[in-house]
């Protein structure tokens, strides 16, 4: 079988590897020194969104006002403790499922591609040894408008040569989620089902990712 004329696009950080959860560390440090509070709930909002805005976001509680300079800084000093943290990255941190959905995807002939606003995905795919499933990885330096907005995803399939009605997309994000579906393709969720509502259908990992289940809905 090959199926060249359809593509799955995935997300990089809580879809394929945990660097959501290194992200929120690095955040996290950042917050209590800054004594700003920081949790697990706002940490959602912060998934699939840029370094700056995720930023932006945390110190949307401080009584402080920074200058754009001073918030340079600060984004520099977590991207620094976030770059400490993936480099023990190695295959050991695929996510469960991710190897062996990449392999049968390849090996069918789908299209395969990846939409990560981080700055640093092509390392962490690189340390995870995946980057040959790829066919297309946008470079998130290139995108004007982050997640939940559709250009990445856009982005994504037209490097792959298709249209967002033959693809599918992958996320963990809510803004993800919605990036996807205004691009007009399939969504699916990774996590649960009551953060990730929007999504056309919502898996606990990517053992659970069926292509077949999904084929209808992509013409
Ligand atoms: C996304 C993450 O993939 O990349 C966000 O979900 C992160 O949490 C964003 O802020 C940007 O990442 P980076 O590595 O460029 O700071
Ligand atoms: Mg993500």
């Amino acid at each position: 079988m090959n199926r060249s004329d359809a593509g799955v696009v995935f997300d990089l950080d809580g879809v394929i590897t945990d660097t959501a959860e290194y992200h929120y560390t690095a955040w996290k440090s950042l917050a209590d020194r800054l004594g700003v509070p920081f949790d697990r709930q706002l940490n959602e909002r912060l998934k699939g969104v840029s370094r700056m805005e995720s930023l932006e976001i945390i110190l949307e509680s401080s009584d402080r006002v920074f200058t754009d300079e001073q918030k340079t800084k600060l984004a520099a000093e977590k991207n620094t403790a976030y770059v400490a943290l993936i480099e023990t990255i190695t295959p050991e941190n695929l996510l469960p499922g991710a190897q062996e959905i990449l392999e049968l995807l390849k090996r069918e002939g789908y299209r395969i591609g990846l939409a990560s606003a981080s700055k640093n995905a092509l390392p962490v795919i690189k340390s995870l040894q995946v980057a040959e499933y790829f066919d297309y990885i946008v470079n998130a330096a290139t995108i004007k408008n982050s997640k939940p907005d559709p250009e990445i995803f856009f982005a994504a399939v037209s490097g792959l040569g298709l249209t967002p009605e033959v693809c599918i997309g992958v996320e963990d994000a809510i803004a993800g989620i919605k990036a996807i579906k205004a691009a007009g393709m399939f969504a699916v969720g990774v996590g649960k089902p009551d953060i990730l509502c929007q999504a056309d259908v919502v898996i606990k990992n990517l053992r659970e990712f069926k292509i077949e289940d999904y084929l209808q809905y992509v013409r």
